[in-house]
């Protein structure tokens, strides 16, 4: 069986976390890393990931995320944050990274530049919102894949009051948004999910063949 499958089949939505352990520098590098090299659309990676560690923000976030125990349990807390109202001046600054990373010429790279601004700029800002929203979900899905491999366990969790984190957080400042939130860390041996068997559709449901 490939190995990927076999890690996919070991994580499962961790409900309760041992608060005893914790992740290693090492092995959250190479969280970061796999969030950092996720794909995005046009590689803008219009959001930022905060990572919280300071336990008093996260006994402030566990009331408004549903009272969940792995908020304050899990060794880390990965915050996805979109931007909001995404403007031309991060379309620029993601064609200078090209520029620098590539050894393009900037103004090679206008035309590309314009074209991604002439999408983007002009939607409204709910639509804005919501498209840079999705790609953090790219984002968490490479650092629960990531975190598999490395047999870490991890909780991808919609449920928190969104407007109540981001001003825990004051992220409204930095004109971000939170949009998901993991937990990561190690499961309990006492936390029963784990045994529970997978519930997916067959493969007949899910799949339609042309
Ligand atoms: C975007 C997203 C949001 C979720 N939100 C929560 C949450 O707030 N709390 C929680 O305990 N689980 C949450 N889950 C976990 C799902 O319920 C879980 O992934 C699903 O039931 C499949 O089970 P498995 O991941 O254990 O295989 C979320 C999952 C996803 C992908």
């Amino acid at each position: 069986m490939s190995n990927f499958i076999k890690h996919q089949n070991w994580r499962y939505a961790t409900k309760k976390f041992d608060a005893s352990k914790k992740i290693s520098e090492h092995d959250l590098e190479i969280l970061k890393e796999a969030i950092r090299l996720s794909s995005s659309s046009y590689g803008l990676q219009p959001y930022k990931v905060i990572i919280v560690e300071n336990p008093e923000l996260r006994a402030k976030i566990q009331p408004v995320a549903w009272g969940q125990t792995q908020i304050t349990e899990a060794s880390h807390l990965f915050v996805f944050a979109n931007m909001v109202n995404l403007g031309g001046k991060e379309i620029d600054k993601y064609i200078a990274n090209i520029a620098e990373t590539r050894g393009i010429p900037a103004e090679n790279l206008a035309g590309y530049g314009d074209f991604m601004k002439s999408k983007i700029i002009s939607l409204p800002e709910n639509v804005k919102n919501n498209w840079t929203s999705k790609q953090t979900y790219l984002a968490l899905g490479n650092l629960l894949n990531a975190a598999a491999e490395l047999q870490i366990d991890a909780t991808p969790m919609e449920g928190f009051e969104t407007e109540k984190v981001n001003e825990i957080l004051g992220l409204d400042a930095l004109g971000l948004n939170a949009s998901l939130i993991a937990t990561v860390g190690y499961r309990h041996e006492e936390d029963t999910t784990q045994h529970n068997v997978k519930v997916r559709k067959s493969k007949k449901e899910l799949f339609i063949n042309l």
